[in-house]
């Protein structure tokens, strides 16, 4: 079934980054930051490393709902993991994060594990490649958008281009290594739009 996630702010094939919630066996329920891509057609896809919580959650129960949220705290306590009961609520048998501005309920379809690559951290961890279908969505603010952290890294670029220009060697080298670390984030997981304005802002730090 294909599913109009524009509604979300969800572009297919572009990374956001979401509230994963799952339920161990024993209905312990867990809530960790993901990146989900949407991949059309009802497939979504998500990438995660061996060694976490959600990742055994979602082998054991094959089923995970990916909660769409800009709340700074929710994604603090959950990255933290202390994020407190009162912070969940439950439907289709599945833990979700409560008044979340939306949710989508995956089925897992398959799973890939594969060594990690195209990442800016060595590790031996292997990375599981997650497909899932979508069994259900829910939009509970009709505002809702999903977080993609392209935009993030362009205004930290745009922000530092002045100071750019009158900084001295050691700073300009920092700058341009935080730009060059968000340009490959936004050539990963952002639209054309955005990958055309950090081309431009990068051909005007080169100028300076
Ligand atoms: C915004 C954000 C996005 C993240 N995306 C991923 C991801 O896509 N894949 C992954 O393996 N880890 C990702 N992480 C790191 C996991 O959240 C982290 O490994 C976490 O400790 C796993 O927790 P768990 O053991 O409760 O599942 C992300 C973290 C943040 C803050």
């Amino acid at each position: 079934m294909e599913y109009d996630l524009s509604k979300l702010g969800i572009e297919k094939d572009l990374h956001y980054e979401c509230i994963t919630t799952t339920l161990s066996k024993n209905g312990i329920r867990n809530a960790e930051a993901f990146s989900l891509v949407y991949l059309g057609k009802g497939n979504v896809h998500c990438q995660i490393f061996e060694g976490s919580k959600t990742l055994k959650n979602i082998l054991d129960t094959k089923e995970y709902a990916v909660n769409i949220t800009q709340d700074p705290l929710v994604f603090t306590y959950a990255t933290l993991d202390c994020l407190g009961d009162e912070y969940y609520a439950e439907d289709d048998g599945m833990a979700i994060i409560k008044d979340t501005p939306s949710y989508i309920i995956v089925d897992v379809e398959d799973i890939e594990v594969k060594t990690p690559e195209d990442i800016p951290i060595k590790s031996d961890n292997n990375i599981y490649l997650i497909y899932g279908k979508i069994r259900k969505v829910v939009i509970n603010d009709e505002s809702v958008k999903a977080y993609n952290r392209g935009m993030s890294g362009l205004i930290e670029g745009l922000v530092n281009l002045s100071r750019y220009k009158i900084v001295d060697d050691a700073k300009r080298q920092e700058y341009m290594a935080k730009l060059i670390e968000n340009q490959r984030i936004i050539e990963k997981v952002s639209d054309k739009k955005t990958k055309n304005a950090m081309a431009k802002l990068m051909a005007e730090y080169e100028k300076n």
